[in-house]
């Protein structure tokens, strides 16, 4: 495996366009990033993992200076996972010059759930992704479904921009207990890592309430999940069932003969944590 710090170097390493498999990541990697890596290397092509905390999705009060940078660890750990090529850029290599130009996603899905309460968030994303994209010029590009909505950003985006690129979906890794991989699980404490899977098990409630209580109205059932995580300590910022095709708000009595989605975001002392689930 080489480890490569610039955008020239990466484009002597790599075998042409549309010639590998790609899975960018911010770092401080766990068995969620390894996994979507060992689904990239089942396409029999170069695999290439990118490692870069991205400023730009960040704003100014979030996590960006103690976002963990652990680039040896994760180095190792990609190369244990069959990683051919890490890419691995500081900042003045990324964004030598200021990055005013941006890629602006459509409002209509990324200003909702994520992008309500982290505005420009997924400017920051696609940016980052698209300048990425045009470094490595991979024909697949490999995401995670613990971050749904960003998934379906980029998914967007690569079909807006008619990028050659197809898009591939990983499964959320889970720990025994529940609890889906994050980095940021590292912030948590002891205490508070036992009790994060009761995320996952408001939105599992969630779901199974949406789909056998019809006659309850999607918002008294949001309103009652959020009600019973914030007498249970957590600061939820939504907690919200919609259409897996785009996100769409349910129309009432329309749980039968769809495909949903649970989302949901929350803080659990000074950590913000999100997950999902498909029913
Ligand atoms: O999911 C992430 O780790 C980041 O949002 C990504 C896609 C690497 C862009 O910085």
């Amino acid at each position: 495996m080489r480890t490569l710090h610039t955008i020239a170097e990466l484009r002597a390493a790599l075998p042409g366009a549309g010639a590998c498999v790609f899975v960018p990541t911010m770092g401080n990697l766990h068995e969620g990033h390894l996994g979507l890596v060992r689904q990239a290397r089942a396409h029999g092509l170069p695999v290439v993992a990118s490692i870069f905390v991205n400023r730009l999705q960040f704003a100014p009060h979030e996590d960006f200076d103690r976002y963990p940078r652990t680039l040896a660890r994760d180095c190792d750990q990609l190369q244990a996972a069959g990683c051919d090529i890490v890419f691995a850029p500081d900042e003045r290599e990324l964004y030598a010059v200021p990055q005013t130009f941006k890629v602006q996603p459509d409002p209509a899905l990324a200003d909702i759930l994520e992008g309500q309460f982290r505005p420009g968030f997924f400017t920051g994303v696609c940016t980052v992704v698209m300048k990425l994209f045009g470094c490595v010029q991979p024909r697949v590009a490999v995401f995670g479904k613990k971050d749904y909505q960003q998934l379906m950003v980029i998914r967007r985006m690569v079909e807006q921009f008619a990028l050659p690129i197809t898009i591939e979906a990983g499964e959320t890794c889970r720990a025994n207990s529940g609890l889906a991989l994050s980095s940021r699980n590292g912030y948590l404490s002891d205490s508070e890592r036992e009790r994060a899977i009761e995320l996952v098990g408001a939105l599992r409630t969630l779901a199974r309430r949406f789909v056998r209580e019809e006659s309850v109205p999607l918002q008294t059932l949001e309103a009652q999940a959020m009600d019973d995580l914030r007498a249970s300590g957590w600061q939820p910022d939504y907690l919200t069932v919609r259409r897996r095709a785009d996100l769409g708000v349910p129309t009432a009595g329309a749980s039968a003969g769809e495909e949903w989605v649970a989302l949901g975001a929350a803080k659990l002392g000074g950590t913000r944590l999100i997950d999902n689930v498909e029913f």
